[in-house]
């Protein structure tokens, strides 16, 4: 592990030939586009953008900044509904028999098929994007949908899952203690649980759910290919539980084998839990604990999902950790772009990797990972704006107001 006067740390990981079994068992081509054949069908779906920043690449000292930008995700602000959605038409499948074939969504919010599964409750525990994800596809399919809060979500998180019809509890403690109730309340209600980490003997719904986000990476592939380029040299992915991680590292090992991009996992230095499994070091996963007190709160996560674990043991390049400010300063950088780059809106959760990319360059502390990763003037780097504006009023705090701003020690006037 390596310490930099800006409280960045990383790990590199020298994996010399990568296990990549798993990868193209969970994520091939085959199952991203069972999952993207499905998001089609969904009414108003369209393709998320891959914006190009060209001049911010140029002046970072790099080929090409790519931003898959998951900000409008069927107007939910966030690439979450993907996992959600996906798993609920998973299970409805296996319920009725179906896995295996393409099961038509109109088809699923029939009365014939609540008549055949009877009426299900979908629960989850959420830090606000899962949660509004499954809100919105339990009640786009016409079941009933309760879900699991810790005490300090916004309430303009809680709003937003409410207005999708969904039940919210609120529970004492962290993510990972709603996690905890929600399994125990499941089981005395008989409710569902489609949760986006696994435990032991509940990991099939989670991988539906991984499966799920591979939509979004179908789309990238198809869009890089629309600018004459075969795949990102880099990728940035900021980690919660892991589970969007793995995905997104799982399905670039998948389709290119050792020759995948450079992966880089991304977690906020209080709820850095991916970070703690490599720092240990012994193949297991490991928590962090406390208030997981960070902006970023779809990323406040203490508990790994050992299946995204699995995943990210064999295949990620480097795990950094990083304070709040650098996430605030990502959302700077989107919201203010420079003349000619679009403006992308983004979230502390979404901006977070734009945020560590900009510290590796722009840091001389940071320089040993830049040259360690390789990112110079032909890397083509990608990043996933995983949500836009999803709390209005802390997102005016950090870009009108300044909240979280940078520690004057750190500016760069050089
Ligand atoms: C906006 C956003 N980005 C990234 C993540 C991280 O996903 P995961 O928990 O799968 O690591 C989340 C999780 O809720 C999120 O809401």
């Amino acid at each position: 592990m390596t310490d930099t006067p800006q409280e960045i740390s990383w790990i590199l990981r020298n994996h010399t030939v990568k296990d990549i079994g798993l990868s193209t068992e969970l994520f091939s081509m085959k199952q991203a586009m069972t999952a993207r054949r499905f998001h089609k069908q969904i009414p108003g779906y369209r393709m998320s953008p891959l914006q190009g920043l060209p001049n911010l690449a140029t002046m970072f000292g790099v080929g090409g900044i790519w931003v898959k930008d998951e900000s409008s995700r069927l107007q939910l602000n966030s690439f979450k509904v993907l996992g959600g959605s996906f798993a609920l038409y998973r299970y409805l499948q296996k319920q009725l028999g179906l896995l295996g074939e393409d099961t038509p969504f109109a088809y699923l919010a029939s009365d014939e098929v609540k008549e055949k599964v009877g009426n299900l409750v979908f629960a989850s525990a959420t830090d606000g994007n899962h949660g509004r994800g499954i809100a919105w596809a339990a009640k786009k399919l016409g079941f009933k949908c309760v879900i699991y809060v810790h005490a300090e979500t916004s309430s303009r998180r809680i709003d937003a899952i409410k207005s999708n019809g969904a039940k919210v509890v609120i529970v004492d403690g962290n993510y990972d203690d709603a996690v905890r109730q929600v399994a125990i309340d499941a089981k005395i209600n008989g409710w569902t649980i489609i949760s986006d980490t696994s435990w032991d003997n509940y990991t099939e719904i989670p991988t539906w759910i991984m499966q799920g986000y591979l939509t979004m990476l179908t789309e990238a592939q198809e869009q890089f290919g629309g600018v004459g380029l075969v795949k990102p040299t880099h990728v940035f992915i900021q980690a919660g539980v892991g589970a969007l991680a793995a995905s997104v590292i799982g399905f670039y090992h998948a389709l290119f084998g050792q020759d995948a991009p450079k992966c880089i996992v991304v977690e906020p230095d209080q709820a850095p839990c991916l970070f703690a499994s490599a720092l240990a070091d012994d193949g297991k996963p490991h928590s962090v604990t406390g208030a997981l007190d960070t902006i970023m709160a779809g990323l406040a996560c203490g508990d790994p999902s050992p299946i995204a674990w699995d995943i990210l043991k064999n295949t990620a390049d480097a795990f950094m950790k990083v304070p709040d400010y650098v996430a605030a300063k990502g959302m700077r950088v989107y919201a203010t772009p420079l003349n000619g780059d679009p403006f992308i809106i983004s979230g502390e959760s979404g901006a977070v990797t734009l945020g560590a990319f900009a510290s590796i360059m722009q840091y001389p502390e940071l320089v040993e990972l830049k040259k360690a990763l390789g990112l110079d003037e032909t890397s083509q780097v990608l990043f996933v704006n995983s949500e836009g504006n999803t709390d209005p009023v802390h997102f005016r705090q950090i870009i009108w107001e300044g909240a979280n701003p940078v520690p004057k020690q750190y500016w760069i006037n050089r």
